[in-house]
């Protein structure tokens, strides 16, 4: 008989089975039994006998030798920031996104300009594409002559004896990793317990080498990683590529990252020729903006470090439903609620019986609470039926008694409204911090969601006063 190399594990309670079932008698949860290779079967643990040492481990004292992670640029700039700066070496970085949004585009790039930038090696290994393929794909983005080393492998084993080695490449790329196996585990490749155990191996060995371990993850329905939690706890950073499917845009955003910032975005753009950084995301926001018309606002946000102008567009209409409908795009759905029941009780502004749409146009999400004052605009415009001011870009936060509360670093976002000639700013009062606005742009300070209502009253009776 063959020596049993796996065993089931309730991932609930942690209990061990020799065979698979559906129910963990010892806690009484269902489907939470999985396979997972036994400690001393591991492979390249094929050592579990005689070879462990019995030294123990060494302490170190906390300050080290090494002042900063040393990083290595990719100079793909969009990429790089989203990273803190570039790869960290021996760490290991998860992307995550939906199938056809460009992860393999955007990896193959990326390891193409790294291994110019004069990186010891570069490898690409797809467990989804043969040769070929990322051949045809590479001579499509017009880096047929970046030296990345490329293999076409899905058997964790074979790829830890060809990177376990002293001359390993300094980056290595793995699409994806639910495509490969380890093969003591009877699972089939994608399954939690195989999912977690190539993932461990790939980053024990680049740990213990010290390249950068690219992983491509899927992602299901629900747009989480496929496959164990315990993935995005085992890397060092969390990637998510996302984008609208009908917009060229692709934003690269962190999720985790234990060597940088987790608020700072990348911004793509999809074209023939692959993936193409996007300097100024404003501009590409509001490319597509149509001069005046009613329920559309210009909201003045923060992403990360960046401020980034973004069209927020509401429409009101009668709702043949008895509860009528709110949808959102790009925004939180509970935060519209409060901006309604906001306007609703304090301002005396009703929407009850009106459909509610709202998006943020370009497929951006928003997450900041400075954009409710924006959205109040977009909403006011949009039942009163009049554009908003022109020109003009809103930023504020909204309290529950209708205050207008400040947000961080209003230089910035007026900096970036001035740059794209916007003339004017509706903005929470800065009570005695006298901030000077930049050249060419007004600052309209309100204090309550009241305010900016009557500020639609008065150009609506300013307008009836010029028909008359
Ligand atoms: P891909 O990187 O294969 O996505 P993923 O790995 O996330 O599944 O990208 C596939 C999509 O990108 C495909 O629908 C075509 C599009 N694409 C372009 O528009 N231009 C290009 O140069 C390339 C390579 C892909
Ligand atoms: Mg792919």
């Amino acid at each position: 008989m063959s020596k049993r190399t796996s065993h089931y594990v309730c991932q609930s309670c942690g209990t061990s089975y020799p065979k698979w079932a559906g129910r963990c008698e010892a806690c009484g949860e269902w489907s939470t039994i999985v396979e997972e290779a036994l400690p001393d079967a591991a492979p390249g643990g094929l050592g579990g006998k005689g070879k462990r040492s019995s030294r123990g481990i060494d302490f170190v004292p906390l300050k080290g030798q090494e002042r900063q992670a040393p990083r290595r640029a990719s100079g793909i700039a969009e990429f790089d920031r989203v990273l803190g700066g570039g790869l960290v070496r021996g760490s290991a970085v998860l992307i995550g996104g939906d199938p056809g949004i460009g992860k393999s585009t955007l990896l193959l790039q990326a390891a193409a300009a790294l291994s110019k930038e004069g990186a010891a090696g570069c490898a690409y290994i797809s467990g989804e594409e043969a040769i070929e393929q990322v051949r045809l794909r590479a001579e499509r983005l017009g880096l047929s002559d970046a030296p990345v080393e490329l293999a076409a492998a899905t058997n964790v084993r074979e790829l830890k004896a060809a990177l376990d080695r002293p001359e390993t490449p300094d980056v290595v790329v793995v699409d994806s990793i639910q495509t490969m196996y380890v093969d003591n585990l009877d699972s089939a490749p994608g399954t939690v317990g195989q999912v977690r155990a190539s993932a461990q191996e790939l980053i024990r060995v680049a740990k213990r080498r010290g390249f950068a371990l690219l992983l491509v993850g899927h992602v299901t329905k629900e747009g989480a990683i496929a496959g164990p939690k315990v993935l995005e706890h085992m890397v060092d950073t969390v990637l998510t590529f996302e984008g609208e499917r009908g917009h060229q845009f692709r934003i690269l955003r962190a999720a985790k990252n234990r060597f940088g910032p987790t608020d700072e975005i990348g911004v793509f753009e999809m074209t023939d020729g692959g993936l193409i950084e996007v300097a100024n995301p404003s501009e590409l926001f509001l490319a597509e903006r149509h001069g005046e018309i009613s329920g559309a606002c210009v909201f003045a946000g923060l992403e990360g470090t960046r401020p980034v102008l973004v069209e927020i567009q509401a429409l009101v209409a009668p709702s043949p439903l008895g509860t009528p409908r709110r949808a959102v795009v790009g925004w939180d759905g509970n935060r519209l609620a409060m901006v309604l029941a906001v306007l609703e009780a304090r301002c005396g502004v009703s929407t009850a019986g009106q459909d509610i749409y709202l998006n943020v146009a370009g497929g951006l999400r928003v997450a900041e609470p400075a954009a409710d004052l924006a959205v109040a605009t977009a909403l006011l415009s949009a039942i009163s039926d009049r554009p908003a001011p022109s020109e003009t870009v809103v930023f504020g936060e909204v309290g529950l008694s209708g205050e207008v509360r400040a947000v961080g670093q209003t230089d910035l976002r007026l900096k970036e409204a001035a740059k794209l000639g916007f003339t004017r700013a509706i903005c929470p009062a800065t009570r005695g911090r006298k901030t000077r606005p930049p050249e060419g742009i007004a600052m309209e300070e309100i204090a309550a969601l009241g305010d900016l209502v009557q500020l639609f009253l008065e150009s609506a009776s300013r307008d009836r006063m010029l028909e008359a």
